[in-house]
C-alpha cells in the first residue's frame, strides 16, 4: 500500500540489508549508546567524553597527532582540509580516479585553487610514478598539496598511499599530502603517521559504524604550521578555535553530543575486535565477493589486483543491461539497497558495500540477494557465485579456527 507521498505503508519484515558502501549498518551497541539524554556540552561530564573520543580516535587513524571532529558530513571535512592549509591561487595536484575525487576537485576549483587534475580511466588508482614525475618537474615548488582519495567509493579502487608518499619523498618535494579516507578508515589498513600524511579526511558513517554526521581531520605538525599562513577564508571550519577548545574536551560550538556517545562505543568495539582483525575481516569479505562476481561471469571494475578495495566492489552488468534495473529489482524484492553507478558509470555498474559492522552470514545474505536479483532482472550470468563465496569463507574459517582441545571445556555433568 502507498501513502500520498508514494512511500510504502506496509511493514517489511526483517532487517534491511543496507549494502551501499556507506552509510553502513549501525550496530545495536552503537544505537543503544546514542539513546541517552543530550547533556550540557559545557559540563565536566561532556569534557571527559570529548577527551576520551579525541584520544581514542588516534589508534584508528594510527597517529599520535591531533584529530579534529566537526559536526558535519565528509564533505565538510574535505573543505576543512583545504581552507585550513591553502591560500587563493595555490596549485594542488589531484587525480581523476572517480566521482568523489572529481567532487573534491570541484570544491578546490570553487575556492580559487589552481588544480592540476591528472586524467584517469576510473579503473585504476593514483599512479605513484605520475606523482613523482609531476613533483620532480615542479622545480619552483608551486604545488602546495597532493590530494588523494584512498578508497574511491564510486569505483572500489584503493590507491596505494604509502607508495604515493615514497614517490613524494623521492622527488624531495615539500607539498602537503592530504588523503580522503571516508570509505577506508577502520576498514582498510591506513597509517597517518607512518605514511607521513598531513591531513587525513574522514566521516563517521562507514568503517566507524556510526550514522552520518561527524567529519574528521587528522593533522600533522606540518599541516598545523601551514595553517598559520593559509589565507583561504574560514570560520566554522577553523582548526585553531577547535584545537583551543579541544584541550579540555570541548568544542567552540554545539557538538553532536549523541553521535559522540556512539563514537565512544564504536571505538570500544574496534578496540575489542582489534584493528588488524577488522582489516583482515574486510579483506576476507572483499575476496569472497570477488569470487562470487567471477563465478557469475561478471566483470570487476578495478583492474589492478593491488588496488582491490576491501570495503566496496563495483561490478559491471553486461552491455545492453541496466545496473539500475537490477538494483531496483533487488530493492523491491529483497529490501536490499546496493550502491548505484555514479557519474559516468551510472547504469553500467552496481556496487556492493562490504564494510562496517558486517560478518560472513551478512555477506552470504548480500550475495544471495544479488544472485537472485540477477535472475529476476534477466541479467545473463552463471550460477554459483554464492557457492564460490561460501566455499572461500568456509576455508578461511577453517584456517582461523583455534584447534579445540577435545577434553577441555566439557562440563562433567
Ligand atoms: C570517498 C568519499 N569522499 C567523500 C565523500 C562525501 O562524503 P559525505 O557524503 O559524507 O559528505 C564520500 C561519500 O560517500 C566518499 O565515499
Amino acid at each position: 500500500m502507498m501513502d500520498v507521498s508514494g512511500l510504502s505503508m506496509s511493514y517489511v519484515s526483517g532487517r534491511q540489508f543496507v549494502q551501499i558502501p556507506g552509510p553502513t549498518n549501525v550496530p545495536e551497541r552503537v544505537l543503544r549508546a546514542m539513546a541517552r539524554p543530550t547533556i550540557d556540552h559545557r559540563s565536566p561530564e561532556f569534557g571527559r567524553l570529548g577527551v576520551e573520543v579525541l584520544e581514542g580516535l588516534k589508534a584508528v587513524f594510527q597517529t599520535s597527532g591531533r584529530i579534529i571532529i566537526f559536526p558535519s558530513s565528509g564533505t565538510g571535512a574535505w573543505e576543512a582540509a583545504l581552507v585550513n592549509t591553502l591560500s587563493p591561487g595555490d596549485k594542488v595536484l589531484m587525480f581523476d580516479i572517480g566521482q568523489f575525487a572529481s567532487g573534491w576537485r570541484d570544491m578546490a576549483v570553487k575556492f580559487g585553487l589552481s588544480v592540476d587534475f591528472v586524467s584517469g580511466d576510473w579503473r585504476h588508482g593514483v599512479d605513484p610514478e605520475i606523482v613523482e614525475a609531476k613533483l620532480s618537474e615542479d622545480r619552483s615548488q608551486q604545488i602546495k598539496a597532493v590530494c588523494v582519495v584512498h578508497n574511491e567509493t564510486s569505483t572500489g579502487v584503493t590507491s596505494r598511499v604509502s607508495a604515493v608518499r615514497d614517490a613524494m619523498n623521492r622527488a624531495r618535494h615539500p607539498a602537503l599530502l592530504m588523503v580522503d579516507t571516508i570509505s577506508s578508515l577502520a576498514s582498510i589498513d591506513y597509517r597517518h603517521d607512518e605514511w607521513e600524511v598531513d591531513v587525513t579526511v574522514c566521516g563517521s558513517q562507514k568503517g566507524l559504524m556510526l550514522p552520518p554526521g561527524l567529519g574528521f581531520n587528522a593533522v600533522s605538525a606540518k599541516a598545523l604550521a601551514a595553517s598559520q599562513s593559509a589565507r583561504l577564508a574560514k570560520s566554522y571550519w577553523d582548526w585553531q578555535a577547535m584545537l583551543q577548545h579541544n584541550k579540555g574536551g570541548f568544542f567552540p560550538y554545539t557538538p553532536s553530543t549523541n553521535l559522540l556517545y556512539g563514537l565512544r562505543e564504536a571505538l570500544e568495539m574496534l578496540r575489542e575486535e582489534g584493528l588488524q582483525n577488522v582489516f583482515a575481516r574486510h579483506q576476507r569479505h572483499a575476496e569472497a565477493t570477488r569470487r562470487a562476481v567471477r563465478a557469475w561471469g561478471l566483470e570487476i571494475l578495478c583492474l589492478d589486483p593491488r588496488e582491490y578495495s576491501g570495503s566496496a566492489t563495483a561490478v559491471f552488468v553486461p552491455a545492453g543491461y541496466s545496473a539500475d534495473e537490477l538494483r531496483k529489482a533487488i530493492l523491491e524484492q529483497f529490501n536490499m539497497p546496493l550502491g548505484a553507478g555514479l557519474g559516468k558509470l551510472q547504469g553500467k555498474v552496481f556496487r556492493i558495500g562490504h564494510l562496517g559492522d558486517f560478518n560472513d552470514l551478512m555477506l552470504a545474505g548480500t550475495l544471495s540477494g544479488v544472485e537472485m536479483g540477477l535472475e529476476l532482472a534477466g541479467v545473463p550470468h552463471s550460477k554459483g557465485g554464492v557457492a564460490a563465496a561460501l566455499s572461500y569463507l568456509t576455508e578461511a574459517a577453517k584456517q582461523s579456527r583455534v584447534p579445540v582441545d577435545q577434553t577441555a571445556g566439557v562440563s562433567a555433568r
